[in-house]
């Protein structure tokens, strides 16, 4: 195992400038995802998750900009690079699967020439052995009759078929990194297994790195090596999945892990979903961000201190920080 990350993002600072002053959309993240590895990032809508995506692609909608920090692609500082070297990097290196199929697939044009032409773009091969590998990456993500549907136009999919012809186009080119924003959230259960089965398989193969974005720990059980979680543009917590997943260091990942029945521990069966926790209150709007720790108003084991005093990222165990004064308190324990 190599020790420096693929990618690694240092200190993340992006705002938007209003006209009450600039405001913190991504506050001060950090994260790194080792080669061949899959990084699940967690937490609920509205919590920077697919800014921290928009950022690394060099995608930030109009107005929001990178203030302070750095992101590294293999040791490559990309952070203001060229706008040319992102388009290289967003071909050959980085793909992403967009929770919204249609922001990357080109209506006029059909499918299978598209993926045809990401790969003789990207790996160089002639017509013919690109339309092949078109048919292979539809079959691969269980479009049926791939042959006769190379043929078809985005709009002639269900949302559900489009969002597999989007992840065959992103996996078609072998990217060293891949950015999968909620990929199949649209799909169901049966597809979604055997789409990560495939983005396993492309990973044992080409030790491509993950970035998993998504709100189910089930997922992250089954997929992630390590995890972030993310609350209100805070990375609050992170660390290998099985040790979070087992020993949660902040209470909003335990709040989001009750939410989860697959993950509840000593859960029967006959308790099903009615028994589901929900975490009480409402992800904070940007502008109206709570003083001391963002997740005080809905934590239950909040005092004073926390609701005056923004908590630092501590070492809660190897490879594993928390953004919590109550982690830090039993850290030191
Ligand atoms: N185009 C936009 N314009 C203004 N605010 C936005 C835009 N997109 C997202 N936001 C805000 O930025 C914050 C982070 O959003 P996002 O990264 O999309 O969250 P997540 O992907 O975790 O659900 C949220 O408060 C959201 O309302
Ligand atoms: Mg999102």
């Amino acid at each position: 195992m190599t020790a420096q990350p693929f990618l690694e993002i240092r200190n993340l600072t992006v705002e938007l400038p209003t006209d009450s002053g600039p405001i913190k959309v991504l506050d001060d993240i950090s994260l790194a995802i080792r080669r061949g590895t899959t990084m699940g990032v967690v937490g609920e809508s509205g919590c920077g998750k697919s800014m921290t995506a928009l950022a690394i692609m060099r995608l930030l909608p109009p107005g929001f900009k990178i203030t302070s920090g750095q992101i590294l692609l293999d040791g490559e500082d990309i952070t203001d690079v060229p706008d040319a070297r992102m388009r290289e990097l967003r071909g050959n290196e980085i793909s992403m699967i967009f929770q919204e199929p249609m922001t990357s697939l080109n209506p006029v044009f059909t499918v299978g020439e598209q993926i045809a032409e990401a790969v003789r773009q990207h790996q160089g091969l002639d017509t013919g052995k690109a339309e092949q590998r078109a048919i292979e990456m539809l079959k691969a993500v269980q479009i049926p009759g791939a042959e006769a549907r190379l043929n078809s136009y985005p709009h002639e999919f269900s949302g559900g078929m489009r969002q597999r012809v989007m992840i065959a186009m992103a996996l078609a080119c072998q990217p060293r990194l891949i950015i999968a924003d909620e990929p199949t959230t649209a799909l169901d259960v049966t597809v979604q297994a055997q789409i990560f089965a495939l983005m396993r398989e492309l990973q044992q193969e080409t030790g491509t790195a993950i970035m998993l974005i998504t709100h189910d720990l089930g997922a992250v059980a089954e997929m992630a090596d390590d995890v972030a979680v993310f609350y209100a543009g805070w990375r609050i917590e992170s660390g290998p999945a099985a040790e979070i997943l087992r020993r949660p260091s902040h209470p909003y990942t335990s709040g989001l892990m009750s939410c989860t029945p697959r993950l509840r521990l000593g859960a029967s069966a006959a308790e099903g979903g009615a028994a589901l926790r929900e975490i009480a209150g409402m992800v904070p709007q940007l502008g109206k961000m709570p003083v001391g720790c963002r997740f005080a108003p809905r934590c239950t084991r909040a005092d004073g201190y926390c609701r005056t005093n923004v908590p630092k990222d501590v070492i809660v165990g190897p490879q594993h920080t928390a953004m919590c004064w109550k982690a830090e308190e039993e850290a030191l324990a």
